[in-house]
């Protein structure tokens, strides 16, 4: 490659700042320098002292109006959801009621303001693919603010792909949109710092950070949990659950035997030798939920320290320029992932929760399960299993063939689903809406 020169340049051509070219370099230079970025087996142990979600919020009483005040509640919202075909925010969908999971964001933060009477802050972060619908939407809620881009949104930062034959920028003078991608949601730390956004909420008194997906509506700001985070003195808590027989493949925590800090290991980090143990769900019996509690004032100390970059690892995703065409050169767009700054954090901990917090919807069968009737929306936005389903949500198993894009969704029809365990669609199905189901359902 001719230097970091080139990538800088263009990068400050589009008025990006200094914290997401410095992070880009650090990603570049860790693709540059061969480092394979494994975590090998004989350095980690099983992580420990993850205590549990509902031991410490039984024993602990709501934060007041004066610690509310000091939470932001940021949610991710910058990726498309490509693979659910969506080419606009995920968190446009519409669920139930014609509201959409933004709906429910904004309604669950005005509740909060309401029952509290703190002004409790939304950060939205969006990018350069989600904004502008985004904030048209948030349009209908100009009364609390929400509408009002310097209040609600911080930007996460753009990154030229590069050609993987010379990792230099990628170029297509036809349709330049086409040259840059997200840097996913590990952007959270240079977009903090570089927007001013980290400055700016610390100067106005913010001190804790909660942050989660915006298509994960079992993540709501837990006021309980929010006064065990700020009298424990933790820098920055993880909400991680238990891995089952249906996650093995999918990254755990450990501890690093050298240090006992905690870390995260994705499938890429981990050796052919080593994938029994990884998959070993007894051992290593936590995932990451991408749910995240920081303490920002730690934050900016741990950027500082780093020279303004928290050195994660980086994820090489390989495609072509213009994804919907073979024959353009092949790209790498480099990603790094928010939870794995758990290690920069001396003194992270852990927080097994159950998985009522952790509803993400990345396929069209989540989508189906959260349009039914087995998942109840309160008027203050939040979501709860009916009590139908005693505390388990049925498993919903579409056809990934038929059912893969979201619109596919359109010609199925939502049944009832709070008496079904579980339900498998083979091939192209309708039910009406409402039909009524119950038990293990098998159709098609
Ligand atoms: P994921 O990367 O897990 O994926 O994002 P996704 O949005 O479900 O999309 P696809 O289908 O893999 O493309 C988790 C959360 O992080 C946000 C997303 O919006 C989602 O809420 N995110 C992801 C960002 O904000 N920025 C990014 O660059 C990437």
């Amino acid at each position: 490659m001719a230097g970091f020169d080139t990538i800088e340049n263009k990068m400050e051509l589009v008025g990006l700042s200094r914290a997401a070219i410095d992070a880009f370099r650090h990603a570049v230079q860790t693709v540059e320098s061969g480092e394979s970025g494994l975590i090998g087996e004989s350095s980690i142990l099983p992580a420990r002292d993850v205590a549990e979600w509902d031991d410490l919020t039984a024993a602990t009483p709501e934060a007041d109006r004066e610690l509310i005040a000091q939470c932001v509640c940021i949610k991710l919202n910058g990726g498309l959801g490509t693979s659910m075909g969506l080419q606009k925010a995920k968190s446009l969908l519409p669920i139930q009621k014609g509201l959409t999971f933004l709906d429910l964001i904004v309604r669950q933060v005005q509740s909060l303001r309401e029952k509290s009477g703190a002004p409790v802050r939304l950060l939205l972060m969006d990018s350069f693919s989600t904004s502008e619908d985004t904030m048209a939407y948030l349009g209908k809620y100009a009364d609390g603010g929400f509408n009002d881009p310097n209040e609600v949104e911080m930007m996460q930062n753009r990154v030229p792909k590069l050609l993987t034959a010379t990792l230099e920028p990628a170029s297509c003078p036809e349709n330049p949109d086409l040259e840059w991608c997200p840097p996913g949601h590990g952007d959270i730390y240079p977009a903090l710092l570089g927007s001013g956004w980290l400055d700016r909420l610390l100067a106005e008194g913010v001190k804790y950070a909660f942050v989660s997906n915006s298509d994960n509506l079992g993540a709501q700001l837990d006021l309980r949990f929010l006064r065990w985070f700020a009298e424990s003195g933790a820098p920055f808590v993880m909400e991680v659950t238990r891995r089952t027989e249906a996650d093995k493949k999918g990254g755990h925590l450990a501890t690093r035997a050298e240090d006992g800090r905690l870390i995260l290991r994705e499938v890429a980090q981990c050796a052919v030798e080593d994938m029994e143990e990884f998959q070993n769900i007894d051992k290593y019996r936590y995932f990451n939920t991408n749910t995240l509690w920081i303490r920002l004032d730690v934050l900016k100390k741990v950027l500082e320290d780093c020279g303004g970059v928290i050195p994660l690892p980086v994820i090489r995703n390989v495609k072509t320029l213009n994804p919907r065409d073979a024959s353009t050169p092949e790209v790498y767009q480099l990603e790094v992932a928010m939870g794995a700054a758990i290690e920069c954090f001396p003194g992270a901990r852990a927080v097994c929760v159950p998985r009522s917090r952790f509803f993400p919807v990345k396929t069209c069968s989540d989508l189906l399960l959260l349009r039914s009737d087995a998942v109840a929306i309160d008027e203050n936005g939040m979501m709860s299993l009916a009590p139908e389903c005693k505390g388990k949500a049925p498993v919903v198993s579409l056809d990934p063939k038929v059912y893969k894009l979201v619109d596919s969704l359109d010609n199925l029809g939502v049944p009832s689903l709070k008496h079904v365990s579980k339900l498998t669609v083979k091939g192209e199905h309708h039910f009406t809406d409402g039909e009524p189901l119950s038990g293990e359902v098998v159709v098609g």
